[in-house]
């Protein structure tokens, strides 16, 4: 029988009343300055927005994040929250965004027939064939939410459309236990 060691977490939700909430985001979206560096092969106001959105995106998602914090077994707090705009031939490389902790992505603009969601990459080679392994999450649209470990590799395929997709992207940093923390009160 199979006796799995681990347990892969990653997570799926969708907003309520995303047209709604869609504006809302989108005007304060449209007041960033997005920059596209040379290294850069998509624009995106991480570098600008100077986490203006973190406390307010928190809220937007209080819901959701509650859900998740309850599902995953973690209280958290979002570190880092920026919006990525892939016009067409625009993508993403492979990267990650640190050792620990979650990360999600939020789809915003977002067309299932034309664009693609994020790709994962396994964290082990598939030890049958010695393989790398992708997967991505099903069913996304816009208003999904995806949230996987941080240090998950993960890359966007290039954008072959002419609609732009966006995506906010964003951090989640678990409490330690007291014992383990830095800021420890109890002395
Ligand atoms: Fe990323």
């Amino acid at each position: 029988m199979k006796a799995p060691l681990f347990n892969y977490p990653s997570y799926q939700y969708e907003v309520d009343d995303w047209e709604f909430k869609k504006k809302g985001l989108l005007n304060r979206v449209n007041k960033s300055k997005f920059i596209r560096t040379e290294l850069q092969t998509f624009e995106t106001d991480r570098q600008t927005n100077n986490k203006v959105y973190v406390r307010y995106f928190e809220e937007f998602l209080r819901d959701i994040l509650s859900e998740f914090c309850q599902e995953a077994g973690v209280t958290c707090s979002m570190t880092d929250a920026w919006c990525v705009k892939y016009q067409k031939g625009d993508q993403q490389t492979v990267h990650n965004h640190r050792g620990w902790g979650f990360s999600g992505i939020l789809y915003v603009e977002y067309d299932p027939k034309v664009h693609t969601p994020t790709f994962f990459i396994a964290p082990w080679n598939d030890p049958r064939t010695d393989t790398t392994s992708l997967s991505f999450p099903s069913n996304v649209k816009e208003g999904t939410i995806f949230i996987a470990p941080s240090s998950c590799l993960h890359f966007v395929h290039p954008n072959t459309s002419r609609k732009e997709r966006i995506v906010l992207a964003f951090d989640l940093l678990p409490d330690l236990p007291s014992h383990q923390s830095i800021n420890n009160d109890d002395k």
